[in-house]
C-alpha cells in the first residue's frame, strides 16, 4: 500500500508539497501531485502542508491529526526557557500512582519526537508491576559490578564502584532505594534494533517525555546506572521484556515529586564558537 495518497480531485497542483518534501518523493504530473513510494519516508510533511487537505497516509490513523490552532499550539518563549531552566532531576517521590491518561500523554510526547530518517524505532517499556523484582536484580547486579573491576572501563569503575556497593548495602540493611528512589514507575526507551542514531533518537524522545511529565506536575530522573546494569546482566533484559534485537537506550524514573525547589541553579557558561 502507498504511504501517501493524493486525492487528485482536491489537489490544485500548487506544488507546496513538492517543495517541502525532503526526499524529493513528490512530483507534479499533469498538474497534480504524485508520490513515489520508494523514496517516501512517511514524514508527513506533504500531509501537514497541503492547504486543501488532499493528502492522506493510509498506513496511519487519520483521526489523530490535529488542525493548526495558534492558541493551542504556540508557547511563550521566555516562559518555555524558564520552564527548561527550572527543571530538576527528582529523587524524592510521593507514594502516589500515575494515572493511565497521564502516562499516555508522556508516551505521546515520545512518539511525536523526531527520529533520523523518520524511522520511528523507539519503543517504550513502562515498568510498574515488576518494579520491585527489577530493582532487586538491578541493585544486586550493580553490587556485583562494584566487585568486578573488569566489568566496565577503569575510569568509570573507579568512579562508581564504592557507590554501587553502598547502594546494595543500604538497600539490604535499611531498605533505602538509591537506584529508583521509590518512584512508582520507570520508563525505558529501547530501539527496535541497533541502528545509526538509535541512541540520539531515544535521547531526544526521553527529553521531550521528561518535559511533558514536568508540565503534568510529575518529576523525572534519568537512571544511567540501570543501563550499566542491563548491559552487564542480560537477565535484566528478559525481566523487562526486551525483544531479542532491541537495543536499550536509556530509562528514567517517574512520579509525583515530594520536593519543592525555590529557584533555578547555576550552570557553567556556554562554550560557543561562531565561525
Ligand atoms: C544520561 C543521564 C544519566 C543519569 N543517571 C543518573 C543515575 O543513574 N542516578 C541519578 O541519581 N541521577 C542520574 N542522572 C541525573 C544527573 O545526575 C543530573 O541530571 C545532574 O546531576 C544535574 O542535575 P539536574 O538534572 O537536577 O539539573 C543522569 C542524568 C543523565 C542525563
Amino acid at each position: 500500500m502507498a504511504q501517501v495518497m493524493i486525492n487528485k480531485e482536491i489537489c490544485t497542483g500548487c506544488g507546496l508539497c513538492v517543495k517541502d518534501c525532503s526526499r524529493n518523493a513528490i512530483v507534479l504530473l499533469n498538474g497534480k501531485a504524485e508520490a513515489d513510494s520508494e523514496l517516501c519516508n512517511e514524514c508527513g510533511h506533504c500531509l501537514a502542508i497541503c492547504p486543501f487537505g488532499s493528502v492522506s497516509m493510509p498506513l496511519y490513523d487519520a483521526d489523530e491529526i490535529i488542525k493548526f490552532d495558534e492558541e493551542k499550539m504556540s508557547i511563550e518563549p521566555d516562559k518555555l526557557l524558564n520552564f527548561l531552566k527550572f527543571r530538576r532531576s527528582i529523587r524524592q517521590f510521593k507514594d502516589k500512582d500515575i494515572e493511565p491518561e497521564t502516562l499516555n500523554k508522556i508516551i505521546e510526547a515520545g512518539r511525536y519526537s523526531p527520529t533520523a530518517s523518520n524511522r520511528q524505532m523507539n519503543r517504550f517499556i513502562i515498568i510498574r508491576g515488576k518494579l520491585n523484582e527489577v530493582r532487586d536484580v538491578a541493585i544486586k547486579t550493580l553490587y556485583d559490578m562494584g566487585n568486578d573491576p573488569s566489568c566496565i572501563d577503569k575510569a568509570s569503575w573507579s568512579l562508581y564502584h564504592k557507590a554501587w556497593i553502598k547502594m546494595y548495602e543500604d538497600y539490604k540493611e535499611k531498605n533505602v532505594d538509591r537506584l529508583f528512589f521509590n518512584a512508582p514507575a520507570v520508563i525505558a526507551i529501547v530501539s527496535e534494533e541497533k541502528a545509526g542514531f538509535a541512541d540520539v533518537n531515544g535521547g531526544i524522545a526521553a527529553s521531550r517525555m521528561e518535559l511533558e511529565a514536568n508540565s503534568l506536575g510529575l518529576g523525572v530522573c534519568y537512571i544511567g546506572f540501570f543501563k550499566r546494569a542491563i548491559t552487564y546482566n542480560k537477565k535484566l533484559r528478559e525481566l523487562i521484556g526486551m525483544k531479542e534485537n532491541e537495543e536499550f537506550i536509556l530509562c528514567f524514573v517517574l512520579g509525583y515529586p515530594n520536593v519543592k525547589y525555590q529557584r533555578t541553579v547555576n550552570r557553567k557558561p556556554a562554550v560557543v564558537r561562531y565561525i
